[in-house]
């Protein structure tokens, strides 16, 4: 007879996210009796975070008395909103039409293999966030890349190396 203690069979949960809900409540407090207040709380929230936290969607749900899975639509619906933390430097890289017969797949590679992340991953140190993006409209600097809101034209692999080691120096707050 088995004699393994319950402990062993309990199911392995992620810990609690611990962060500090009171500049959340000081957003809630601001549009709690506002109509149409659920936009402008999350937007607010997403601004201070840099995204929505689990433990905030569960006190706006209760602050604003509307359910959780509410909350989940409206943020899934909208791009805008990220559900993990985000990178304190966004790197974008078309992947566009143009861009591709330039060589953005080998850019992108380039990326993944020196950040050690992929598509829409984060580095664990939040320093970098990576996403393809579609044409971002200036097709004639193809391979085009972005971080946060500078843009590289005519991306080459050396110049992969140049931005990282830039933004490696880069201090994490804004
Ligand atoms: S295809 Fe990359 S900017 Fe247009």
């Amino acid at each position: 007879m088995s004699n393994a203690p319950a402990e062993a069979t309990k199911a392995e949960e992620a810990p609690a996210e611990e962060i500090d809900l009171e500049p959340a409540n000081h957003i809630i407090d601001k549009y709690l009796t506002l109509p149409g207040n659920l936009m402008p709380v999350l937007q607010g929230i997403q601004d201070e975070y840099g995204y929505v936290p689990r433990p905030t969607i569960d006190l706006v749900a209760e602050r604003l008395n509307v359910y959780p899975s509410q909350i989940f639509g409206v943020l899934t619906f909208y791009a805008q909103f990220h559900l993990k933390p985000r990178g304190r430097f966004i790197i974008r890289v078309c992947v566009g039409t143009a861009c591709h017969v330039q060589g953005a797949p080998r850019i992108v590679e380039t990326f993944f293999d020196k950040l050690g992340i992929g598509h829409a991953e984060t580095t664990p140190d939040l320093r970098y966030t990576f996403e393809k993006v579609a044409c971002l409209g200036a097709c004639g600097m193809a391979p085009l890349a972005m971080v946060n809101d500078s843009t590289y034209g005519q991306m080459t692999v050396q110049k992969v190396d140049q931005i990282i080691a830039d933004y490696n120096q880069r201090p994490m707050k804004k």
